[in-house]
């Protein structure tokens, strides 16, 4: 029956409690409508994102105890080093403390005013810091990733004839470098395929551009890769990774999947790059043996690269998230399909069609589903965009709330709670307006911007 089945059991738990709904309607209205202002003691289930929520393991926890603390050349610094060469192959490697640092690093490096980077799609963090340093972002996906529904396995793949087009109009030295996505975040958690990337590469190694992977969603990845990609079907996990890291010149990650609550790094096999960006690193990070990490949390990324090499592992998010976008599609609940990482994908727009995308209806939707189950979302849309420089509102392509799946956090009860709050509040959509600012940031709006209704 598709039931995932947990190849884990639990050994340290925490307890939770449901506020009553008169509680959570007042805590929302003191959040301003935004699930990122709600305090935890408000939250039934943390569904806001997949990032320093994870379960670690006791491989993890006791690697922390060995952990060497000193300034320079850390024992600990060394292990993830080691690990780092061996599962990626990259002989250099500097560490940052989350994934969004390893952008600024690699954007002051390479993004000159006026160039642009293509992307299969942009991460809200990873386009500011181009568009910070005068670059600016070309998204481009294949025609299938925007469709809610879909039967494509690998909606996160890029458009090669696209790109090429794209290199030919603007010429090669305008391009900074190009961007692909693991896990592609901001569709629905949605793959490429190891034979995109292979194409990409052949693009970069034509017109002599670097490819810049972003891994921080790798661990989906790599198991959509090897179920749903035929000829990968008989590679190990450890193969696959391997062959993918081949392919990038440079890979950056953030640490916060991988159940650590920081961290993150970029590792090449570019003497150049790495003497480019070494110097970053210490300037807005640390020295080169901790880069903003504390010496326990690199004890916990090298036990969680390993483990990560583990299909029982790496398959639990996807499956739970698999069961939860199969339920939902049952009831007849707007869904992205397929099934991808991170989290199960609500099309706003399907289910508030009477919400205008300018008055937010994936913020409004995610401000409804707390209310009514205790649960926190993410609105993943246009209040997750930046107006243009004329202060126009860009309108994102998807308005999507994000129910993100914590990896071996929840069980499947929590799950099936999740799914009943949903349909009730489907049923009762007619109740849910829309949403206006009351108080704006200027840059990533959506992480501290106030709102009410309108
Ligand atoms: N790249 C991708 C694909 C991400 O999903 C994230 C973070 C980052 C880069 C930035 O990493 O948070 O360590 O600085 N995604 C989190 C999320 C925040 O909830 O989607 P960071």
């Amino acid at each position: 029956d598709n039931v995932p089945l947990e190849m884990h059991k639990t050994r340290i738990v925490q307890k939770i409690y449901l506020q009553p709904i008169e509680r959570r309607l007042q805590a929302i209205r003191e959040a301003g409508y935004n699930t990122f202002l709600l305090k935890n003691k408000d939250l039934f289930l943390d569904m806001l994102t997949d990032s320093g929520v994870n379960a670690m393991s006791d491989k993890q926890q006791a690697a922390m105890l060995e952990a060497d603390d000193s300034y320079a050349g850390s024992e600990t610094f060394t292990k993830l080093e080691e690990k780092i060469k061996e599962i990626f192959g990259k002989e250099y490697f500097l560490p940052a403390h989350q994934g969004r640092a390893c952008e600024n690093i690699i954007s002051q490096t390479y993004v000159k005013p006026g160039m642009i980077v293509p992307m299969n799609y942009h991460f809200t963090t990873s386009k500011a810091h181009v568009v910070l340093n005068g670059g600016s972002v070309e998204e481009i996906f294949t025609d299938e990733a925007l469709k809610i529904t879909s039967e494509q396995p690998f909606k996160g793949n890029m458009d090669i004839d696209k790109l090429r087009d794209l290199i030919k109009t603007n010429g090669a030295d305008k391009i900074a470098f190009i961007r692909l996505e693991a896990g592609t975040n901001l569709i629905g958690g949605q793959p490429h395929s190891l034979e995109n990337m292979r194409e990409i590469r052949k693009v970069c190694d034509e017109y002599g551009l670097l490819l810049v992977y972003d891994a921080s969603l790798l661990a989906d990845n790599l198991y959509f890769i090897k179920t749903r990609e035929e000829q990968c079907k008989d590679m190990s996990i450890r193969e696959i990774t391997r062959e993918l890291a081949d392919l990038a010149d440079i890979i950056y990650f953030s640490a916060r999947k991988l159940g650590c609550a920081r961290g993150g790094g970029i590792c090449t096999n570019s003497r150049d790059a790495y003497l480019k960006m070494r110097e970053l690193v210490t300037l807005y990070e640390g020295f080169l043996t901790y880069g903003g990490m504390s010496v326990r949390e690199i004890e916990a990324i090298a036990v969680g690269l390993e483990e990560t090499m583990d299909i029982n592992m790496i398959n639990q998010g996807p499956q739970f998230i698999e069961y939860m976008v199969k339920e939902l599609v049952e009831r007849g609940i707007p869904v992205v399909t397929p099934a991808g990482g991170l989290g199960c994908h609500i099309d706003a727009m399907g289910f508030l069609d009477h919400v205008p995308q300018t008055e937010y209806p994936a913020g409004a939707l995610a401000a409804a589903f707390y209310i009514v189950s205790g649960i926190r979302g993410m609105e993943r849309g246009t209040l997750s965009e930046q107006r243009d420089e004329a202060g126009n509102e860009i309108l994102s392509h998807m308005e999507l709330l994000r129910l993100a799946m914590p990896r071996r956090v929840y069980s499947l009860s929590h799950v099936k709670y999740a799914v009943d709050r949903l349909t009730w509040l489907y049923e009762n959509r007619h109740l849910i307006g829309g949403l206006k600012f009351v108080e704006e940031p200027s840059v990533l709006r959506f992480f501290f911007g106030r709102l009410e209704t309108t």
